[in-house]
């Protein structure tokens, strides 16, 4: 980036560490709070001075230092005008990351149509209900051997390690189709991917082994095509899709599907927990029920606290904010599932009896989450499931003793000790 000033070198420098979900944004000490408001909580809700910026407007300016002039969004309404432009947005990172760091980060996240519109392409048919319909009986046998496991290794077990973290690591694998070991050799940089100590140098390192593990998968079924994703898009398209395309867009895979699918399996038994009686009545619910209270956990919860930012192409009036070109506009996924105007009632209630709401916890328009369906079929398999395996469970802390996290981009739980009973 020969030439970029020193406020673009910096602000590269911040953009490189959020553009990494993975990584551990506490260690980034010199960000003022008003910064790093949306990416902080207060217990499971939005800081009050983030309440406080979405009842007053709906575009406001952050000031990063030295960094881009930046809006952030808090409305739903205005949010989905930005998410769903793909002419007055860019989410392509280069102009500051440089070509090398955007080409290593691969995915789809941090890429514009053509080229998004592509590689897109070869994903979507695999996301389908149809498609994912494979997927069923395996995931209940999955959530089944973890209740197993956590019976094994109670009466007093984390359940973000015993439960939530493995078993959207095991259905990315079961989706890809990946042999056992790569799954074993992905299995220990899987965590480490999201071990959030030393500064996430450990989540770098092991983002750049699991791409070879991913990169081995891809050289083995180019010969020998699986029955998962990988093989089906090699089977359909061969050469048509390049061996890095294919290896990023199984690196997004895990980036997208695994911390955040994890995160709302620990944050939504916290709630569980939480509510008086909601525990037996998830145990007791018909699929309907299921499927409205999973959709109230992930509006109330948003655990992708801000969708990836976007660079303004061209000045234009944004809700009568002025925006420049070049200015990031980030939008807070978390305020705009908890505006005023999205539902019936306090937004800031977590009610699963109200009716499934638009929410934007997987974000909207092109970038919008490919891995909806799925996420859905492994919270509607877990919750029920162990609900009805542990009718007695219960936080084996203090409900204020619960270690949330307290600034990341996917917010979460570090351990979460239950009593099974
Ligand atoms: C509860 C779990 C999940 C949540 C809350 C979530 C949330 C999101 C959000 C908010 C975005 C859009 C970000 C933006 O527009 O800036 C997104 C994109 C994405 N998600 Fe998810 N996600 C989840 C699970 C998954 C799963 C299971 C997969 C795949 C196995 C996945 C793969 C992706 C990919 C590849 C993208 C990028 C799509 C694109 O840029 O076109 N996600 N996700």
């Amino acid at each position: 980036m020969p030439g970029a000033g020193l406020k673009d070198r910096i602000g590269a420098v911040v953009l490189r560490w959020g553009s990494r979900r993975e990584v551990d944004l506490s260690k980034v000490r010199f960000l003022p709070s008003r910064i790093t408001m949306p990416l902080r909580r207060d217990g499971l809700d939005p800081l009050p001075a983030l309440r406080r910026l979405a009842d007053e407007t709906p575009v406001s300016r952050l000031r990063i230092p030295f960094g881009p002039t930046a809006w952030l969004v808090t409305s739903h309404e205005v949010a989905r005008t930005v998410l769903a432009d793909k002419d007055t947005y860019s989410t392509d990172v280069s102009h500051l990351l440089g070509e090398d760091a955007k080409r290593e980060q691969g995915g789809l996240g941090f890429t514009d149509p053509p080229d998004h519109t592509r590689l897109r392409k070869f994903l979507t048919p695999e996301f389908t209900m149809r498609r994912l319909a494979r997927l069923g009986p395996r995931i209940d046998q999955i959530v089944s051997d973890r209740l197993d496991a956590m019976a094994e290794a109670g009466p007093t077990v984390d359940l973000v390690q015993e439960f939530a973290i493995p078993i959207p690591f095991e259905v990315i694998c079961e989706l890809i189709g990946l042999d056992d070991l790569q799954r074993k050799r992905l299995e220990g940089l899987g965590q480490a991917r999201f071990d959030i100590s030393a500064g996430g140098t450990g989540a770098f390192g092991a983002v750049s082994q699991s791409r070879e593990v991913l990169a081995d998968a891809v050289a083995q079924q180019r010969i020998d095509p699986g029955e998962g994703l990988l093989g089906q898009i090699i089977r359909e398209h061969g050469d048509a899709i390049s061996d890095h395309d294919l290896t990023g867009l199984l690196d997004g895979l895990f980036t997208g599907g695994f911390e955040t699918t994890a995160s709302m399996i620990a944050l939504g038994t916290v709630l569980l927990l939480r509510e008086q009686g909601q525990l037996a009545t998830v145990a007791a619910a018909d699929d309907e029920a299921v499927h409205r209270t999973v959709e109230e956990m992930l509006r109330y919860l948003t655990v992708v606290q801000v969708a990836f930012p976007r660079f303004a192409r061209v000045d234009h009036d944004l809700h009568g904010t002025q925006v420049s070109k070049g200015d990031v506009v980030m939008c807070s996924l978390l305020a705009t599932d908890r505006d005023r105007a999205l539902v019936d009632g306090d937004p800031d209630l977590f009610d699963p009896t109200r009716p499934a709401s638009q929410h934007d916890a997987f974000g909207y328009g092109f970038h919008r989450c490919v891995g909806a369906e799925l996420a859905r079929m492994e919270l509607r398999a877990a919750f029920p499931a162990l609900a009805r395996r542990f009718p007695e469970l219960a936080l084996a802390v203090d409900a204020k003793d619960v270690e949330y996290r307290k600034l990341s981009l996917v917010f979460g739980v570090e351990s979460l000790p239950v009593r099974l009973g």
